[in-house]
């Protein structure tokens, strides 16, 4: 029997990748985004296009509703929706922190929420959440953006021992830079936000390391990878990391290393 899986973010970048790698390897897949214009080439591979906002619980339920009314089940749903706003602390308006948590985390779980009755009802049920390299290191100006992949990887180790005894397993992929409108989408912020203020500097640097970075960055099939292979283990590990080499290195020392010499890295990083 062919499972069934919702894909939010399904317009681009990593929920583009999966949406398609996951039709090829013979799920029934809905993809899910605001542009339907950007959903329309999915048709090509079989997907079905959903209009979803994740930010509003009137298009999250209309969206959760048309699927289970015409597949019956949702066996697996990918929190992939997500976007970066970037700017000091200072300098993010509040109206601008909130939408960063509401499209990241609250609409992340607004789903979650949405999809876990008929899980529980089948007692099968996978929910992928996809958080970053930046849910476990933090660089500066990026602070909302790491505190929403920060509340994504604790959401999910809750979840995963409340829906664990109703057959859901939860897991949490990891990217780091992956290929996708993300980074322009991160580094407009940035300077929009803090390209002209006493923070500039600070701002100019850490697009630059923006910029370095899109060079060593993976394809989004990368990820679409990990995901299958997370929802296929009959015993998922809880975490699925990117293995590109700068995050694997970032990691171990963020786990070796004291705030205060993980800080000098960091910073090293952006002179
Ligand atoms: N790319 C990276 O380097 C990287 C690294 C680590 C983690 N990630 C994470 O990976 C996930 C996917 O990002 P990506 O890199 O593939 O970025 P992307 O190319 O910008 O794609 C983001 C997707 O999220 C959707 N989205 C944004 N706001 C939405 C909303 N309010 N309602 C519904 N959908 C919404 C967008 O669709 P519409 O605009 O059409 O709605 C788009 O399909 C994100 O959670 C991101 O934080 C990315």
């Amino acid at each position: 029997m062919k499972k069934t899986v919702l894909v939010t973010g399904a317009s681009a970048g990593i929920g583009k990748a999966t949406a398609i790698y996951l039709a090829q390897n013979g799920y029934t897949v809905y993809g899910a985004a605001r542009r339907m214009e950007k959903l329309q080439e999915l048709k090509a591979y079989g997907i079905k296009p959903v209009e979803l906002d994740i930010t509003k619980q009137e298009s999250a339920e209309g969206c959760i509703n048309q699927i289970l009314t015409e597949a019956g089940s949702i066996d697996i749903l990918v929190n992939n929706a997500g976007f970066g706003a970037y700017g000091s602390i200072e300098d993010v308006s509040m109206d601008d922190a909130r939408y960063q948590l509401e499209v990241n985390v609250v609409g992340a779980m607004r789903l979650t929420q949405l999809v876990l009755p008929n899980m529980r009802e089948n007692r099968y049920g996978k929910i992928v959440n996809i958080s970053s390299v930046g849910g476990k290191i933090v660089f500066p100006l990026g602070g909302w953006y790491h505190a929403t992949k920060f509340a994504l990887e604790a959401l999910s180790d809750s979840l995963r021992n409340e829906v664990r005894g109703f057959g859901i397993d939860v897991i949490v992929v990891e990217p780091g830079a992956t290929k996708s409108e993300w980074g322009n989408i991160a580094t407009d912020s940035l300077m929009n936000v803090s390209g002209h203020t006493a923070y500039k500097d600070l701002a100019t640097k850490t697009h630059h390391v923006f910029t370095q970075l899109s060079q060593t960055i993976a394809e989004p099939i990368v990820i679409a990878k990990l995901i299958k292979r997370g929802i296929e283990a009959i015993h998922p590990k809880t975490r699925y990391t990117t293995n590109q080499m700068a995050s694997t290195v970032l990691l171990f020392l963020r786990k070796i290393l004291s705030d205060k010499l993980m800080d000098k890295l960091i910073m090293s990083q952006l002179n």
